[in-house]
């Protein structure tokens, strides 16, 4: 019965072209982004904003769910009423990070690992019971000269397969997360090499730890050129790269793949989650949505500056992202379509 939930669960996180929404900054970077915009840094701060995204109008039309941080999960809105009530009632199921951030990796140097294993089964029970239903957990592999190691591959690998084990044991579905990042000069043929690496490096220590293929989210980047690589590949370059490199490394079973924006520009990647649908939806054995924080919210954060007159607006410029994703999900987004909320 938990593992049909579970399923169902991971279906809905997917279902109707609809999409994630990354909300779940830690409080360093969610005030390293505040501090851009001279918006103060503190919890209250934090709060509203949050409030802002949560409450904005329809944004259950393109989002079907949110992923949280620990302190958000806890709070309330001005009104009093909980951000965790408030978002089930409007039908958006709430997934929490869990993962506690990464520090370098011993020996490694340039190499980082994700921690958070210590104590997970008991903070997975407590979410649940809060009413969380999903959670997050990230690991992040940097391409340079002689990384990505194959110890960080391997450890990093390995714990996402035991938090994603833990999750589905506690009825939370795991949303594995190894992001290769894009910082760096290299080409999209090398990102091509390193995401099918760790890819097939995650997918067998899923199945060695025995996690449910049909219980969980893949986050992964898109096959991207290196932000500083001289050669920045057509958009359905992209597609075609990050696709294909998908269908060689990722089981059919896996209902979902949602891709993390990576601090892609915004409509670069709508653009480039448009192509990918355009292209693959109809063959493809996963659905194809997204799971972008910035790539959603940084329009809103840069019209919202912290002032309460300026709420509406940064709604709007939200809902506006969340619908340009799930438009490119059905590859019907254009670029006709960033005019519409002016
Ligand atoms: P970005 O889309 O801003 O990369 O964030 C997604 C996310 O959740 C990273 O863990």
């Amino acid at each position: 019965m938990r593992l049909n939930q579970l399923i169902a669960t991971t279906k809905a996180m997917v279902a109707g072209d609809k999409g994630l929404l990354a909300m779940d900054e830690s409080n360093p970077t969610c005030n390293k982004r505040f501090a851009q915009w001279g918006i103060p840094q503190t919890e209250e701060s934090r709060r509203a904003y949050r409030e802002l995204i949560i409450t904005t109008p329809n944004l259950n039309k393109y989002i079907s769910g949110v992923i949280l941080y620990d302190e958000t999960i806890r709070q309330q809105q001005k009104n009093g009423t909980s951000f965790l009530q408030f978002i089930i009632e409007t039908g958006i199921i709430p997934g929490i990070k869990v993962d506690t951030g990464t520090q370098g990796m011993a020996g490694h140097l340039g190499e980082k690992i994700t921690t958070g294993l210590d104590h997970l089964r008991d903070r997975l029970q407590e979410y649940f019971q809060m009413g969380a239903r999903f959670a997050k957990w990230r690991t992040v592999i940097t391409i340079g000269d002689g990384i990505p190691s194959q110890g960080c591959i391997e450890v990093n690998a390995q714990n996402l397969a035991c938090y994603a084990a833990l999750c589905q044991e506690a009825g939370l579905v795991p949303i594995v997360e190894p992001e290769v990042l894009m910082d760096g000069t290299h080409t999209l043929e090398r990102c091509g090499e390193v995401t099918a690496e760790v890819l097939r490096t995650v997918f067998n220590q899923l199945y060695i730890q025995r996690v449910v293929l049909e219980g969980m989210i893949l986050k992964p980047n898109m096959v991207l050129p290196g932000s500083t690589c001289s050669r920045q590949d057509s958009i359905d370059e992209v597609a075609d790269a990050t696709v294909n490199c998908f269908l060689r490394t990722v089981p059919a079973a896996v209902p979902g793949i949602a891709f993390l924006s990576g601090g892609q520009p915004d409509e670069l990647a709508s653009a480039r989650l448009n192509a990918i649908n355009l292209r693959f939806k109809l063959q493809s054995p996963w659905a194809l949505a997204f799971s972008f924080g910035r790539a959603i919210q940084k329009p809103a954060l840069e019209i919202w500056q912290g002032k309460d007159a300026n709420i509406l607006a940064a709604q709007q410029a939200l809902l506006h992202r969340a619908k340009c994703n799930y438009t490119a999900r059905q590859g019907k987004y254009n670029s006709e379509m960033e005019g519409e909320r002016a």
